[in-house]
């Protein structure tokens, strides 16, 4: 078990690498604690959870919703949850996101931790503080920023995860690498094939160091103002994709990578040999490399996903694998080379 720590403005997270999840009761306060989770985690870990209540919640992207939010709250109120309740969220990116929403709003605010079950949730999802949920077919369009905790990681319950889920993991981790781990994507690039088969040794140091790279950023800029934006690198086309493609998540941000270093190449900023390791690595990992939705589709979903204001976007682009450059572009310019370079 290692742990590192996120101080940021909401609080102090502690983040438990290597932490099995039959001992989530041991970083619980005393006192009453309830398990928000999902089905599917439910059938295959439930017997690992603390002894006592759950809410389990449909699995999937369309439980992070107002909806299942309000269905929190009417299943805290049911059970009579009051302020030093603790709300334990064991699941993916999606139960983190919307059960992290559900208790930092109830009764203003109940205390919460995470135990992160996939891939993507231990090393993106889980920490930083982001909780919300999606509104209206655009992505985590209303939430909060507050500190979880904890994030328990525990790398044995990622054993039943579906290839699908591996890779989407592992894109994150790619993201992670590309803007501030060259020697993790070293590794990634030396090693896709354990790396997919989730070789213990391998995956214990590739998720620390994601999460390193993670926990020094969000400590630095939690709310996102400015050196946070580079871990929206992949997410502008990416988030675009997860709307009008249906992909998930890992392969909309992956295929939004692939842009993001192609843009890059063409602004004059990364060398084309840069960006054709970036597009390699994806590939072997058995992600998309290319966004497969009409271009239309694409402009449309980024005009329509900019609901953060004015007719610019900060883009993330890279100078080389490592170093990220946030630059703010005008909207049409990202719509022209989503045309060209798609
Ligand atoms: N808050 C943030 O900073 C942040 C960062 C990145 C992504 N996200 C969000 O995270 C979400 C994606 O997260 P995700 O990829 O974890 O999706 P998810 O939570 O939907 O999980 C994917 C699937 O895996 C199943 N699952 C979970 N743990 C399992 C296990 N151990 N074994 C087998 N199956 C398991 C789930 O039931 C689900 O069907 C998106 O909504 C994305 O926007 C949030």
């Amino acid at each position: 078990l290692t742990t590192l720590e996120v101080r940021a403005p909401s609080g102090v997270c502690r983040v438990l690498v290597g932490e099995s999840l039959d001992h989530l009761d041991r970083h619980t306060p005393p006192g009453r604690v309830i398990v928000i989770t999902d089905a599917t985690v439910d059938r295959l870990h439930g017997s690992s959870f603390p002894a006592g209540e759950k809410i389990v919640l449909a699995p999937g992207e369309a439980s992070k919703s107002l909806a299942t939010v309000e269905e929190i709250y009417g299943r805290l109120f049911e059970m009579g949850a009051d302020r030093s309740t603790f709300v334990a969220a064991v699941g993916g990116g999606v139960v983190c996101d919307v059960a992290g929403f559900a208790a930092s709003t109830y009764l203003r605010g109940l205390p919460f931790g995470f135990a992160a079950t996939t891939l993507l949730a231990q090393v993106d999802a889980g920490i930083g503080g982001k909780n919300g949920v999606d509104f209206r077919g655009y992505k985590n369009m209303v939430g909060v920023f507050q500190q979880p905790r904890f994030v328990l990681c525990d790398p044995d319950v990622l054993r039943t995860l579906p290839p699908r889920e591996i890779a989407n993991g592992l894109a994150e981790m790619v993201k992670t690498a590309a803007v501030g781990s060259p020697a993790l994507f070293d590794e990634l690039e030396s090693r896709p094939g354990q790396a997919l088969a989730l070789e213990p040794d391998l995956i214990r140091r590739a998720v620390h160091e994601s999460l390193r790279v993670k926990a020094a950023v969000v400590g630095s800029d939690e709310r996102e103002a400015g050196p946070r934006r580079v871990l929206n690198f992949g997410h502008t086309l990416g988030h675009a994709l997860e709307a009008a493609a249906g992909l998930a998540h890992g392969e909309a941000v992956a295929a939004g990578m692939a842009f993001a270093a192609s843009f890059s190449v063409r602004k004059g900023f990364l060398a084309a040999r840069e960006r054709d390791r970036i597009a390699g690595l994806l590939d072997r990992l058995g992600l998309p490399a290319a966004a497969a939705a009409p271009a239309v589709a694409l402009v449309d979903a980024v005009r329509k996903d900019k609901k953060r204001g004015g007719e610019a976007v900060h883009f993330v682009f890279l100078e080389t694998i490592g170093r990220p450059l946030v630059r703010e572009i005008p909207l049409a310019e990202l719509e022209t080379a989503i045309h060209d370079l798609r």
